[in-house]
């Protein structure tokens, strides 16, 4: 059995997933004790596409982070990816049900109850409601309004929807890997947490996360995710492209991407000392690390392009004080900031830092990201079928309002 005061937290990427098991320490960081990772075969582009074999991943990593720890996971926080998410604001209002208008818990519960209240299409359900602030007679930006007095009571609030169909896959997965969810935190708030200073976020600034088969776009401004957007591409076609482009298999083409690739030409060694031997002949040829480059470049750019696009549906023509953050295993690459900086046209951009507990390797950063929102925060964002009140298992809804205000307003 996991001892309460461990974390454990699951990632299911398109590459591979990955599991961390932690122990918070008082002064708020996390001793990582166990760390376990699996190829993950049955997703694609971000997507479960095959139940057995996630559930396989899942159970394959979950056994090595307990080997590695010597303890037993049954339950984990699980990360959310921004695919088939919706971000919609909604207020609610009540009117303060005691006498001496003093406003107690339950007025929260109801308001909160009321900002749930929105037409949703028949295949979305909510994940979860994040309050940003309270108002109270009319005075906005309350963070705490317990104990305050007044007469009308509203909040404005983020309400998470998901598709039903991608949550629940997700959710069966790891049930099955007989792993009990404690909580869905989305990806990009873990991400967050890890990758970006408290100012960054209050100024504005773009958290871009490029994996193997998604792209996701967070915008934070005022201390809040304000946007969030994912698109289809990412490393997976890059290795693609070239696999394509050198006449190699694509195992072959995501290790040369690894060691030697650059995304911009101008970066690379010319000199042809790299060994491939290309599909049906048996001749090995050497290659240049430009060579390489010229297959790759095309699709950072792209893949820039649509980010840039993203961010112009978003409201913004030109980057926001902060900039660019860079994430995920493609941040990875020679000379991403270089193409990052050319298409969006701005030198504000930079790569993640991840150094966090002795762990360097970026590929447990959400992981690792999320085990430390957890400990800041203790989010339960329990998912409810239509029409059902909120459990009130775990911390109240108060506990929850005040976790989500600690991290949305802070
Ligand atoms: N040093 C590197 N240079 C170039 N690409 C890299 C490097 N390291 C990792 N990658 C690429 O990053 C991708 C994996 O990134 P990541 O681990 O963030 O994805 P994921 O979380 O599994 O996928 P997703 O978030 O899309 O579901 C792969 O395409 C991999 O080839
Ligand atoms: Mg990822």
């Amino acid at each position: 059995m996991v001892r309460k005061n461990f974390l454990v937290g699951i990632d299911v990427g398109t590459s591979e997933v990955r599991v961390g098991l932690g122990e918070p320490r008082p002064d708020g960081t996390i001793n990582i004790i166990g760390l376990g990772l699996s190829p993950s075969d049955g997703v694609r582009k971000g997507v479960i596409v095959d139940l057995d074999k996630t559930v396989e991943s899942i159970v394959s990593a979950v056994e090595e982070a307990e080997r590695m720890a010597g303890i037993k996971i049954d339950s984990a926080y699980v990360a959310l990816k921004g695919l088939n998410i919706e971000l919609i604001n909604n207020r609610g209002v009540v009117a303060v049900t005691a006498e001496d208008r003093e406003i107690h818990e339950d007025d929260l519960e109801r308001v909160m109850q009321a900002a749930r209240v929105v037409a949703l299409p028949m295949d979305r359900e909510i994940v979860d409601i994040i309050p940003r602030e309270f108002i109270v007679d009319g005075f906005d930006g309350i963070r705490d309004p317990v104990g305050m007095l007044g007469v009308r009571l509203e909040v404005d609030a983020q309400i998470v929807t998901s598709l039903i169909t991608s949550l629940h896959n997700l959710l069966r997965c790891v049930n099955r890997s007989g792993i009990n969810i404690n909580g869905l935190v989305l990806q990009a708030m873990a991400n967050s947490e890890i990758s970006l200073s408290p100012d960054e976020k209050d100024l504005g600034v773009f958290l871009i996360d490029i994996g193997s088969g998604t792209t996701e776009i967070a915008f934070f401004q005022q201390g809040k995710l304000q946007k969030l957007a994912v698109f289809p591409i990412g490393g997976d076609h890059i290795t693609t492209d070239l696999a394509a482009g050198l006449r190699i298999n694509y195992y072959a083409a995501e290790d040369l991407k690894k060691e030697y690739g650059s995304a911009q030409p101008s970066l690379a060694e010319s000199e042809p000392k790299i060994e491939i031997k290309t599909v049906g002949s048996n001749e090995l040829r050497l290659v240049s690390e430009r060579e390489l480059s010229s297959f790759i470049e095309p699709r950072v750019e792209e893949i820039f392009q649509i980010i840039r696009e993203e961010m112009v549906k978003m409201g913004w023509t030109y980057l926001p004080p902060a900039g660019v953050v860079l994430r995920g295993g493609v941040a990875s690459m020679k000379g991403i900031v270089e193409v990052a900086r050319l298409v969006l046209e701005s030198d504000q951009v930079r790569t993640a830092d991840f150094n966090l507990g002795g762990i360097k390797n970026p590929v447990y950063s959400t992981v690792v990201g999320l085990l430390y929102y957890v400990q800041q925060h203790q989010p339960r964002m329990h998912v409810q079928e239509r029409g059902k009140q909120a459990k009130k298992d775990g911390p109240g809804l108060w506990q929850r309002i005040k976790d989500w205000l600690a991290d949305i307003i802070d």
